[in-house]
């Protein structure tokens, strides 16, 4: 039988697609959201203001939560940076206590977290065990995760879905780099050596259709491919699948002065190897496991230029 889910973030590039997949597969899918309802499957809440109503909450049979303001939307001035974190803080926070409120048994809450959670890295092989690494991405996803403690100590199933850099078409950060690719002015950043974990936005959405049907699977789990790469192979993997040439490096100081310094150094420079030792230890198998390939998936035939 179909199952009740709610998510919050559904407008998003990662709840479109999961609410989609949801559907298709018979499930009811519910949306928490910051504008006045238009059906009785909206539920609305106001994360910034800090009010959701717990009545709303009830006879649901799991919560997916992806809301938060996007971190690379536009350059991390105070008052962006102040959202990024504020948005998945105290969001989480009012969700949990209000789940807390409006169910003795909580469902099941799986939440979008990051790869970021690791830091700058280097050439450390990172998988859920790894301690958290330092600077603001990793000390907000540190802060987001806690904030499903509530849930925890009242003994809900609770799931981190700590992603790495989605690959789609419709968005995120791949079809940003996509115009300077296209225009064959892409190039690797910086030393080109720093390691980048991706997934494909279709083994993303299985993912959390996994971990909403498997009761035993808890705690942070590493949402990436099982092959990261560098920057610089990353870079001639997209030139290739483009079809482009990737002759132009972006320096590390020019990408700091377009960027700004910390946002730069976390988005773009920072090296995150991170490993999705739980999925492969519980056998998903990816659909998009090799980048290259991956990337010819994603874009699509329409995408490549003839030779
Ligand atoms: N895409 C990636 O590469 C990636 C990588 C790592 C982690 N993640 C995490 O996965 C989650 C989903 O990612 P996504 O790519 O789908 O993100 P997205 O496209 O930016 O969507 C996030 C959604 O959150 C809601 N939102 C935006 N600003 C908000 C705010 N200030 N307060 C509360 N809600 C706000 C919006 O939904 P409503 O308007 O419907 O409320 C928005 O559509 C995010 O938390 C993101 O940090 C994504």
């Amino acid at each position: 039988m179909g199952r009740r889910v709610l998510i919050s973030g559904a407008s998003g590039l990662v709840g479109q697609a999961l609410a989609a997949a949801l559907r298709a597969r018979g499930d009811t899918v519910a949306s928490l959201v910051r504008r006045a309802p238009r059906s009785p499957l909206e539920i609305p809440w106001d994360p910034r203001g800090g009010w959701l109503d717990p009545d709303h909450l009830r006879g649901f049979d799991a919560v997916v939560h992806l809301a938060g303001e996007n971190v690379g939307a536009g350059r991390w001035t105070a008052a962006r940076r102040a959202a990024i974190a504020s948005s998945r803080i105290e969001g989480t926070r009012l969700l949990a206590a209000s789940l807390c409120a409006a169910c003795a048994e909580p469902p099941p809450f799986l939440a979008a977290s990051a790869t970021g959670f690791y830091g700058d890295r280097g050439e450390e092989r990172l998988d859920e065990a790894s301690r958290a690494g330092t600077g603001f991405l990793a000390e907000t996803c540190v802060a987001w995760e806690a904030q499903a403690d509530p849930l925890r100590a009242r003994g809900g199933r609770v799931v981190h879905l700590r992603t790495s850099l989605v690959l789609a078409r419709e968005g995120g950060a791949l079809a940003k780099m996509l115009l300077p690719f296209r225009l064959g002015v892409g190039g690797r950043i910086g030393s080109g050596r720093q390691w980048w974990s991706w997934i494909a936005l279709e083994d993303l959405v299985a993912i959390y259709l996994r971990s909403l049907d498997e009761p035993s699977w808890s705690g942070p789990i590493n949402a990436t491919a099982p092959a990261p790469v560098t920057n610089a192979h990353f870079t001639r993997a997209l030139g290739s699948a483009l079809r482009r040439p990737t002759i132009f490096p972006l320096p590390a100081f020019a990408a700091r002065m377009m960027l700004g310094r910390e946002m730069a150094n976390e988005l773009l420079l920072a090296s995150a190897r991170v490993e999705p030792r739980f999925l492969t230890e519980h056998g998903f198998a990816f659909r998009h496991p090799e980048l290259g390939a991956a990337l010819r998936a994603v874009l699509g035939a329409r995408e490549v230029a003839p030779a």
